[in-house]
């Protein structure tokens, strides 16, 4: 049967029926509830302990070690074990030798795609295109379910607001509903709509909770959070998560006001658990229980062991405090016998839903016929195409046009594996098209003059200058594709500087020397400090690290074969002394404006100290930031008009629709990202100045007009009160449809 099953879903696929694959009959919940018991009531305490902890191969020194303990019914998952004849191998000692016979689930960080790498997450968030953001992490699911994964620790869901923080490159960025949009998409891509499909994974999302938040943007720190900014903006993405039908949870490294995520029992338990009704398994992220002794919170690993559980986290990740005390905490009566069942019946419940004890093994073939197929690699395009943002184009530059001569320059023009980006382990550098083999083919590379001029984003070295000026000299315009290698952003990678790296600004100091137009094309996992280089291009593609298909994509957007649409998930500032500088902030009591802020250089020697506004601002960089969240422009320019809402006053209950009317007011073709904000005027807790509701995209024709319409529930406009009770409250709000934070079309209107 299992091998039928295989050659149905291949010949599926063959057909490209990538949807349809053959269902078979799948327990309903009260029948997985039923088993989950029937299993549980038979299980040994060691059985139980064991089905609480997941290591890494390495810990006991390979397989044959593994499969001992396997055998022995101590373990319940295993991460970062490669190959799905290993991954068989294992699960058929789990399966026929151990006493239970009780599935192992196989973890393992798939990202941002297994071997067909697309944008990294910050760059998915910037297409703000649900649709292809879920295609992709189906197609890691397929491709990862073909080695024999079933579980990933993704998404990525934490709410990032510093860019000196490496990890800002695998989130959604800055705001709570564009994670949330992530949250969704990932998940039901990951898992389908049917978890014991062999095609699908089970998605843990992660970091729970507050991880964006460390402070200094350093990996690891701590943060401080109000339970105002907990509930309204880092839990909601969560939320959806849940709501979307996450498997499983992971519980961050951070401390949080004091008492370390992993450790949080408030948290873990009555919020995610309770209150969410979360019915899957909470893992902790790597040793985080462990950690939980340098972080001053535990005595010993014995004593973390007990917090760990205590707060409800179900599966302990790489460190051993489960699987060496819990049975010693037992009898001493610092932890509970129910605790112990509710873990094991969630780990349980999730193996069955995923269908793991009917079919556990892998088609060990299947890998040949999924990894980097052409659809896959089709949809990696489309998805960097779109979370390319256009942060500029004076003088209409780009699109450049096919035959145009063009020097190619950079440290990152013809890097196969830097593109990848972070968390690219089952990545191949090999599959990668990069941007001068795409220019090569798409332009002829006989009007395309190649020097990279650094021999990475860090080297200090101007040796290839000399290169780089030949190369300019016989083109008609320079494309300088600088940014930073895959390794100086996600985990442990903070910076405290963002301006380019190495001598890039030297770089494109000289390409501006020259009098031609410069194109721009930053690749990187954070907003890069822009500041001091921008000035030098007349455009500027920000790329984010896009993946296996960078160089497609970018020659589509360069030579116009498709507009930019990608929008800033993230606000970038003027420089780090800025940060944190994001949107939704809260209005102070001296807001600043133009009228009331003095550049620091226009300050009069011995000004008299009240001469000059007193507003919130910095004398250097005043009070905007770079680019506003939201921002990006296209090829074209959109106009947008005649807001107009259904109703002046609207009451609980009832819903008000936003309507504008968006022009295409170019010359070719456009798809702009519309945006829906608004401001609660008053309230019993202060609200930040604008709070991203709803965006819908709309492609327009050169000179065509279209209605674009908004419904806003009366509940949208609710918020949290630190105690997590959600309130609606009437008064006064304002409403902008806008193409970005900082602009739009803007009204009022009463909420009763
Ligand atoms: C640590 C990271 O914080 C987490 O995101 C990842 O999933 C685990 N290691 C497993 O590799």
């Amino acid at each position: 049967m299992k091998s039928l099953k295989h050659l149905t879903v291949i010949v599926i696929i063959l057909l490209g029926g990538w949807a349809c694959q053959e269902r078979e009959h799948h327990d309903t919940n009260s029948e997985v509830e039923d088993k989950v018991a029937q299993l549980l009531s038979e299980m040994t305490l060691d059985e139980k302990i064991g089905q609480m902890s997941q290591v890494d191969p390495g810990v006991f020194g390979g397989l044959e070690n593994l499969k001992k303990v396997v055998r022995n019914g101590q373990l319940g998952s295993v991460l970062n074990l490669i190959g799905a004849k290993e991954v068989n191998e294992l699960q058929r000692v789990a399966i026929e030798e151990s006493r239970l016979g009780i599935p192992l689930i196989i973890g393992r960080d798939v990202i941002h795609g297994y071997r067909t790498i697309f944008p990294i997450p910050l760059g998915m968030a910037a297409s703000w295109n649900e649709d292809l953001v879920r295609e992709s992490a189906a197609i890691a699911a397929k491709e990862a379910a073909s080695m024999g994964i079933n579980w990933t620790f993704a998404p990525m869901i934490d709410v990032s607001r510093d860019p000196r923080w490496g990890r800002i490159a695998e989130s959604a960025g800055e705001d709570p509903l564009l994670n949330s949009m992530v949250a969704r998409a990932m998940v039901q891509g990951y898992q389908g709509d049917d978890l014991s499909d062999p095609l699908t994974i089970a998605a843990c999302a992660k970091h729970f909770v507050g991880y964006g938040a460390a402070e200094g943007g350093r990996d690891y720190n701590t943060t401080v959070i109000s339970d105002l900014q907990l509930h309204n903006v880092y839990l909601p993405p969560f939320k959806e998560a849940v709501k979307a039908g996450a498997a499983t949870v992971m519980t961050a490294f951070n401390e949080i006001n004091g008492i370390p995520a992993s450790g949080h029992q408030r948290n873990i338990r009555e919020i995610l658990k309770d209150d969410y009704g979360f019915d899957g398994f909470v893992v902790s992220d790597w040793a985080s229980i462990q950690e939980m002794i340098p972080h001053g919170f535990a005595r010993d690993l014995k004593h973390a062991g007990e917090l760990g559980l205590a707060a409800g986290v179900d599966m302990e990740m790489s460190s051993r405090s489960y699987n060496d005390h819990l049975k010693e905490l037992l009898d001493e009566g610092k932890v509970k016998m129910e605790w112990i069942d509710d873990a094991v019946a969630r780990i349980l419940r999730i193996k069955f839903r995923m269908g793991l004890f009917d079919n556990p093994y892998v088609d060990e073939s299947l890998a040949d016929s999924l990894l980097v197929h052409p659809q896959h690699l089709e949809i990696a395009r489309k998805l960097a195409e779109e979370s390319v943002v256009m942060l500029k184009n004076e003088n209409n530059v780009l699109p450049l046009k096919k035959g145009t001569k063009v020097a190619l320059i950079g440290p990152l023009a013809d890097q196969p594996y830097e593109q990848l980006g972070t968390w690219i382990f089952d990545g191949d550098e090999n599959d990668s098209q990069t941007v001068l083999e795409a220019f090569n083919e798409f332009n002829g590379s006989e009007n395309v003059s190649f020097a990279e001029g650094l021999e990475y984003s860090r080297d200090k070295s101007t040796n290839g200058f000399a290169q780089v000026e030949k190369a300019i000299a016989q083109s008609d315009v320079v494309v300088a594709v600088v940014g930073e290698e895959a390794i100086l952003s996600g985990e442990a990678k903070s910076l405290a500087e963002l301006d380019f790296v190495g001598a890039q600004a030297e770089l494109l100091e000289l390409a501006a020397s020259k009098g031609k137009p410069v194109v721009m094309v930053v690749m990187s996992g954070r907003p890069a400090g822009l500041y001091k280089t921008q000035h030098l291009a007349s455009s500027i593609l920000y790329a984010w690290h896009p993946g296996t298909m960078a160089g497609p994509a970018l020659a589509n957007l360069i030579f116009g074969e498709t507009a930019p649409v990608g929008k800033l998930p993230v606000t970038f500032p003027k420089g780090e002394g800025q940060v944190p500088v994001y949107y939704a902030h809260k209005m102070s009591g001296r807001p600043a404006d133009a009228s009331t802020w003095t550049h620091i250089d226009d300050i009069p020697v011995q000004a008299v100290q009240h001469s000059l506004g007193n507003t919130n601002h910095t004398l250097d960089y005043g009070f905007t930031p770079l680019y506003p969240f939201g921002f990006g422009l296209s090829y074209t320019s959109f106009e947008y008009s005649d807001l107009r809402l259904s109703s002046e006053a609207v009451s609980e209950g009832e819903n008000l629709m936003v309507t504008a009317t968006i022009s295409n007011t170019g010359d070719v073709e456009g798809t702009e990202i519309v945006q829906l904000y608004t401001r609660d005027l008053v309230a019993s807790y202060t609200r930040p100045v604008r709070e991203l509701k709803n965006y819908q995209r709309v492609t327009l024709a050169p000179g065509e007009s279209k209605e674009v319409s908004f419904e806003l529930e009366a509940r949208q406009l609710g918020f949290y009160h630190p105690d997590g009770k959600f309130v609606v409250e009437p008064g006064q709000f304002h409403v902008w449809v806008a193409p970005n934070a900082a602009e739009g079309l803007q009204a009022e209107f009463e909420l009763k």
